[in-house]
């Protein structure tokens, strides 16, 4: 299917920021650091889930602190301070994934980028700084001017507004299955980035285009760097 679009909206975390990277922070402090990340972003989304339920907002720094205190009762675990901050930090510090940079280029030449994030506006500036990325985007957009989660229609808005773009024009690409559910039932085209091996969310919202990484994506629009 030939994907018409003037701008491309990112998520961060899972999709340009590789999230193995909080897991290699959790090493150092906890044996099985890949299932205390796993259970630590599972948390974190949850939380994120609940709080818009309820009508409430944390920013998501906080959000991903009260997931971490859970997760560490879950495993059993206390930290000493220092480890605490050092665990923490790794949301801020995340590194991208390889290819992201050399796909970002290609892609900026075709297409207005944007992040669309639920990390904080701080977290999202610092960790764009920190994986080399920052200057990429035209737009930074995080849920926190909406004071709610995807995947409310509320914050895929956002990209609307700011963007001054039909939702038809922007094209969204996520790796996490329920943010490709809620952008496609926003009405955005969506690409599912299938950076994991998870079935597609069975909500009726299927994504436009797949590809595996971002590379991948570059090359399924024609866009090259010269
Ligand atoms: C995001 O970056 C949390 O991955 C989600 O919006």
């Amino acid at each position: 299917m030939a994907i018409r679009a003037k701008a491309l909206a990112f998520d961060f975390y899972g999709t340009l920021a590789d999230l193995g990277s909080v897991n290699a922070a959790c090493r150092h402090a906890v044996a099985d650091a890949d299932a205390f990340g796993a259970e630590w972003r599972r948390k974190q989304l949850e939380y994120t889930f609940l709080l818009s339920l309820m009508g409430r907002y944390r920013d998501f720094l906080q959000v991903s602190e009260r997931a971490l205190d859970f997760t560490l009762a879950r495993f059993g675990l206390s930290l000493e301070a220092s480890e605490r901050r050092r665990l923490m930090q790794a949301w801020s510090e995340p590194a991208a994934y390889p290819e992201v940079s050399g796909a970002l280029a290609a892609l900026g030449a075709k297409y207005t980028l944007a992040v669309l994030s639920n990390g904080s506006p701080r977290m999202l500036e610092t960790g764009l700084k920190h994986a080399g990325l920052r200057s990429r985007f035209k737009f930074v957009l995080s849920a926190d001017a909406a004071k709610i989660y995807k995947p409310s229609p509320r914050v895929y808005q956002l990209a609307v507004a700011r963007m001054r773009l039909a939702k038809s024009q922007i094209l969204f690409v996520s790796s996490n299955g329920w943010d490709v559910a809620g952008a496609k039932s926003f009405g955005f085209k969506v690409c599912h980035l299938k950076r994991w091996d998870a079935p597609a969310e069975q909500l009726g919202f299927k994504a436009d285009l797949e590809a595996g990484d971002l590379a991948g994506l570059a090359e399924a629009l024609g866009a090259t760097s010269n």
